[in-house]
């Protein structure tokens, strides 16, 4: 079972050289012949989502000594969206390149994956992927839910919406601060359903992490509890051999589209799953998710494009919920981290009637169709995406308006609030050059600030377009990974303050009302940008890196 990891040309030095040095740990050659389980810790104080982990990470190791396995723990980069500039994206694929490499080249059997933060359970879940050794994510779960005044708070639409009506004069500076206090309120990641709640929701139903585990929130017993679970699992599935190949399937990876249909869940899990399924070569593209999303009602009513937040789901029954609701549209005979598989695990799961308002009946959604619609036209021939549900002004679902182009990320912080900015409330607000090569790593700007002269008019949504991406958490008409971006010369780049832009998300049209001739003459006088970089980290992403209906991943992987 132990795959051969030896160094020196010879391997019965290694393993006597190992043994010599593993001994300070207080193990001994019996300890080597069980099953050895590296924990992938990604303990951080940086990372704020991850910085509660520690206690997990000892339950885990308990749960892999219960079931006769030897855990070693070892650091993995960790990064957290809100202290990371520009974005966490732009580490996804060096975590995901970290991950690969510890696992393949420790002597260790299996791991347990410590997700949490937005990127951090794609970049470990690719990594794994790639090395194909048995491996369970588990997070560190979701924060409790917040409250201010009798209303529940959540990290962070709250943060966008409160912020938003701050600086419209609605809230004023005592009360911003008050609420900044419970915005956060516990440990754990974001708890309304942003891209950290529905990547564990997605691996729950792909297979790679235990039933429940992505709603309990991180203070709860049941987290700690889940933690040892995952720990002992472990370790039967390195007796049984399952690796992520056998989990990670075609099909499997359909279910979790589903799901992510179903519970509104972030665009940026589209891109995510669009990696993984690559790392397995799995292709998956911008049509599937379409054509799921028309096949599958959206039934879990969590914001931001419903109600609820992930400790309600939790009192709900978690994902088991969502998946038992889901079953007859699921392919239920995958396999999953449990060796069961997924009709199998669903065998025991009930929905109580009380919860009924959280997890809807399949025949009797919040929405007839999935959460997420896949535009096309020749602003984006590639493709683009957009939250229907999460759309305020609902008018705005079929628009023509004339775009308001701020040509960079610094372009437009100098300019959305300027009053003499030539703006309405039809204009589209367009923001170029912040894509995956162009920002680089595809920044959360996609949700582009309203500007103050109009917040202060009342306006509260605005159709806005870009290269980039929104937080999961974020909310409004935001058409978002118009590809191929700017910098590399997509239609996008080619956008002028003035050109009339037409939105029609009911028959998933994004349309630059400019004739072919006038854009071909623009593209001849584009100027391809320029980047300082000519060494390190940055110059290898923005050389690799693929556009967003593609995955984001390194071409190279
Ligand atoms: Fe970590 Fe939201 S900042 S999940």
């Amino acid at each position: 079972m132990k795959k051969s990891n030896a160094s020196y040309g010879d391997e019965g030095f290694s393993e006597f050289l190992k043994m010599a040095f593993r001994r300070h740990l207080g193990h001994d050659e019996e300890d080597y012949a069980k099953p050895v389980v590296g924990i992938s810790n990604t303990f951080s104080e940086v990372n704020r989502c991850h910085s509660h982990i520690q206690p997990m990470v000892e339950a885990i190791k308990q749960g892999i000594i219960m079931e006769g396995g030897t855990p070693l723990e070892f650091p993995i980069m960790s990064v957290g969206e809100m202290f990371t500039s520009p974005t966490t994206m732009l580490y996804r694929n060096l975590v995901a390149m970290d991950t690969e490499e510890m696992i393949t080249a420790q002597p260790i059997d299996g791991t347990v994956l410590i997700g949490g933060c937005d990127k951090m359970a794609p970049a470990q879940l690719m990594g794994a992927a790639s090395a194909d050794k048995p491996a369970i994510l588990f997070t560190g779960g979701p924060m409790n839910n917040g409250k201010y005044k009798g209303k529940t708070l959540g990290a962070c639409s709250d943060c966008r919406f409160y912020w938003q009506e701050y600086k419209a004069g609605t809230v004023d500076e005592k009360e911003i601060n008050e609420i900044n206090k419970q915005l956060a309120p516990t440990a754990g990641h974001c708890m309304v359903m942003g891209s950290a709640s529905t990547i564990a929701a997605c691996s729950e139903a792909l297979g790679m992490m235990l039933p429940g585990g992505a709603a309990a929130p991180a203070t709860y017993n049941e987290r700690m509890h889940m933690a040892r679970e995952t720990g002992r699992e472990i370790v039967r599935l390195v007796k049984k051999d399952i690796k992520p190949s056998d989990i990670m399937t075609t099909k499997a990876f359909e279910n979790a589209i589903k799901v992510l249909m179903a519970i509104g869940g972030s665009t940026n899990t589209v891109i995510h799953l669009t990696a993984m399924a690559k790392r397995l070569g799995i292709t998956l593209n911008l049509d599937q998710f379409e054509r799921i999303s028309k096949e599958t009602p959206f039934i879990a009513n969590m914001r931001p494009a419903g109600k609820y937040q992930m400790e309600d789901l939790y009192h709900a029954g978690g994902i088991p919920a969502v998946l038992k609701e889901l079953e007859p549209l699921l392919n239920e005979n995958e396999i999953t981290v449990t060796g069961k598989t997924v009709k199998e695990n669903l065998s025991s799961v009930t929905i109580e009637e009380v919860y009924r308002d959280i997890v809807k009946p399949l025949d009797d959604p919040l929405h007839a169709d999935g959460g997420i619609a896949v535009l096309k036209g020749n602003l984006s021939p590639n493709g683009s995406i957009i939250k229907p549900k999460a759309v305020i002004d609902k008018t705005l679902v079929k628009h023509k308006g004339k775009a308001v182009v701020f040509n960079s990320l610094e372009d437009m912080e100098a300019r959305v609030n300027d009053p003499d900015l030539e703006v309405t409330k039809d204009s589209v607000l367009v923001l170029q050059n912040a894509g995956p090569v162009g920002a680089p790593g595809m920044p959360e700007a996609g949700m582009i600030p309203i500007p103050g002269k109009l917040l202060k008019q009342g306006v509260r949504d605005m159709v806005r377009l870009s290269d980039c991406r929104m937080s999961g958490t974020a909310f409004g008409t935001v058409i978002l990974h118009v590809a191929p971006e700017a910098a590399i010369g997509g239609p996008i780049g080619l956008i002028k303050d003035g050109d009339e832009i037409e939105l029609d998300i009911e028959n998933r049209i994004l349309n630059l009302d400019v004739s072919d001739a006038e854009l071909e003459k623009r593209k001849q006088n584009w100027n391809k940008p320029t980047f300082d970089e000519d060494r390190g980290y940055k110059w290898l992403y923005r050389k690799h890196v693929l556009q967003a209906d593609e995955g984001c991943d390194f071409d190279f992987m």
